[in-house]
């Protein structure tokens, strides 16, 4: 018996072009070694698509979600880390959860399905047709009442909530532009408790962040993000590197431990 996952892992993501025969070993396909000019390799697609096959089972409403994303950037979080997000909301029993670049709600599903009955997460994105499908993805996930999307750029809608003065986030998930990432980072602490977990996408850039030379704007936003986070005394921090169906890349974690 082998399992197809071709074209759609099980959660939906379509990152893994793998077929998975029930011994769980993937039949590779040529690149059996990492490709250094697009940083992708055959065995991480294989090891993702064969521990989502067994641990993010098939799921319609998030492979409708990514349908619906045909016509957006492919650049969603993989079900295996869409399903770490919703992990960390329950382990930390969020309640209020902020998320920087919508997309099409991929990620807003799985940290939203992690609520409580009385959870909000509100997500901010900058492009309006993002938003739209966001929203319809989040309401086939009968979520609608939990999550709420903004439309506007990040640094706005950002200073927006922080005159809101609402209930500080227990969650934040950093993930749209990168060369603002600092400053999202910095609205993050301020609408933050001691115990509050903050995780940003897309750090490690295939190891573009060592590069001190980089003219990359994205490149150097994440280069002051990891100062910054390493000069704040009120952070415990790290950064985990990750391959998979994403590449070579990473988050970086802080929980804020004073304020
Ligand atoms: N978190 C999503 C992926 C987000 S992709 C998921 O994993 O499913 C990054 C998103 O950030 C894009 O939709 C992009 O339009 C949005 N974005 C880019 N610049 C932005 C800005 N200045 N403010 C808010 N959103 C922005
Ligand atoms: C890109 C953005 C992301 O948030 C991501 O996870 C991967 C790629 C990009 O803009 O290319
Ligand atoms: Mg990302």
């Amino acid at each position: 018996m082998a399992l197809e996952v071709a074209g759609s892992n099980p959660a939906g993501h379509p990152n893994s072009p793998l077929t998975i025969a029930s011994s769980g070993h993937a039949r590779l396909g040529s690149k059996r070694t990492v490709d250094w000019r697009t940083m992708s390799d055959d065995r991480w697609d294989a090891v993702d698509a064969y521990t989502t096959a067994l641990l993010q089972p098939a799921d319609p409403v998030l492979e409708a979600a990514i349908r619906e994303n045909a016509e957006l950037p492919n650049i969603a979080v993989s079900a295996a880390q869409g399903q770490f997000l919703s992990l960390l909301a329950l382990a930390i029993k969020a309640r209020r959860i902020l998320e920087v670049g919508t997309l099409g709600g991929y990620s807003a599903i799985w940290m939203g399905r992690a609520l409580p009955e009385d959870g909000r997460l509100i997500s901010l994105e900058l492009n309006p047709q993002h938003a739209e499908v966001a929203r319809r993805n989040i309401a086939r996930a009968g979520l609608e009442s939990k999550v709420e999307v903004r439309v506007g750029a990040a640094l706005d809608s950002l200073t927006t909530l922080k005159d809101e003065v609402g209930e500080p986030f227990d969650l934040v998930f950093i993930d749209a532009d990168k060369r603002n990432t600092p400053e999202y980072f910095s609205a993050a602490v301020d609408m933050s408790h001691a115990g509050t977990l903050i995780v940003v996408d897309n750090v490690v850039r295939q190891g573009r962040l060592t590069d001190s030379d980089s003219d990359d704007p994205d490149t150097q936003g994440m280069r002051r993000l990891i100062e910054q986070m390493g000069a704040d005394r009120r952070l415990t921090t790290t950064v985990i590197q990750t391959v998979g169906v994403k590449g070579w890349d990473g988050f970086a974690f802080a929980l804020v431990v004073g304020t």
